[in-house]
């Protein structure tokens, strides 16, 4: 059986308060709605991914509770894989504690649980699916070592990577950019990881030359409602992918689906240019902050605009 998109990642049970805004250290304040949902970087990915019909796997780790025995529930339903789910009796379940204030930011805690379990173990069992995938997608919602042997395992392959280095740590390990066909980071990561201030197109191109040089093939920096930046090994020149303006009421999840929808283009429209696949990821994305929450605002393929296939 050969996938298209596999993700080696995170799975989160979202617990999800909307407030007027952001609570300072030590203050209580109301909020107005509070919801459970399905989250997670790598299964968000994975989610985004399959609704635009990419054939998928999750490689993952939940606990052996409520919130996993769920989870897997999800996966099936939106029809992921789900032989490389494992769940253990040893922690629970990965959960993050979202806070989205009225301008539809977040300011998110994530408790990794589960995820930190997956390991060598778990990818050597997936590993006959890993060679034949088309694309591989990880992040750092798991232990950095299991997403970088994933990434190695992919490249040994000749299966094309996608690094999405989220939550972005400032001492980032500098093997990561040699198995990364496409980095993909927002401009908040992008800046952790250069060290300066990626506050506009021009200094994302500084960023992304940056990070290019570090020995990834491509390098995408997201930039919200901008749109993004495109820089390739093959073509020395930023290119500035704008995007069209629209209307955000939860920007959570807004990157997972950029990067599912990334993924999906990249296994379906191989000679795609990269810039084209960018900015149609960037539609997808862009409707899914006009929703609340992460996974339920993800677009299905019959939601999308036939020009985006
Ligand atoms: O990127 C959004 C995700 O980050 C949320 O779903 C939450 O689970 C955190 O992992
Ligand atoms: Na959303």
């Amino acid at each position: 059986e050969a996938f298209d998109v596999i993700v080696v990642g995170s799975c989160m049970t979202d617990l999800v308060s909307q407030a007027p805004r952001l609570p300072k250290a030590g203050e209580t304040i109301h909020g107005h709605k509070f919801f459970i949902g399905f989250g997670g970087k790598g299964a968000n990915q994975c989610i985004q991914a399959a609704r635009l019909g990419a054939k998928t796997a999750m490689v993952c780790k939940v606990g052996k509770d409520f919130f996993g025995d769920n989870y897997i529930q999800n996966f099936k339903d939106n029809g992921v894989h789900t032989d490389f789910v494992g769940q253990t009796s040893n922690s629970a379940t990965g959960a993050a504690s979202i806070i989205v204030n009225d301008a539809g930011e977040n300011a998110i805690v994530i408790v990794a649980g589960a995820n930190m379990l997956l390991g060598s173990e778990e990818l050597h069992k997936a590993l006959p699916a890993i060679r034949h995938t088309k694309v591989l997608v990880c992040q750092l919602e798991i232990s950095p070592q299991t997403s970088l042997q994933a990434l190695r395992m992919a490249q040994e392959n000749k299966v094309k990577t996608i690094f999405n280095p989220a939550p972005a740590i400032p001492d980032l390990g500098p093997e990561f950019y040699g198995v990364s066909d496409v980095f993909c980071c927002n401009e908040s990561e992008a800046e952790l990881l250069t060290g300066s201030s990626v506050g506009n197109v021009d200094e994302a191109h500084k960023a992304g030359q940056e990070l290019l040089k570090r020995g990834c093939r491509s390098v995408i920096i997201t930039l919200g409602p901008q749109g993004c930046v495109v820089l390739k090994v093959e073509e020395p020149s930023p290119k500035y992918v704008p995007t069209t303006a629209v209307t955000a009421v939860d920007t959570t999840g807004a990157g997972d689906s950029f990067i599912g929808a990334l993924a999906f283009y990249m296994a379906h429209y191989p000679t795609m240019p990269l810039e084209e696949m960018a900015l149609r990821a960037n539609r997808v994305a862009g409707v899914s902050v006009q929703a609340v929450g992460t996974q339920t605002s993800y677009p299905f393929r019959k939601d999308l605009p036939a020009e985006l296939f």
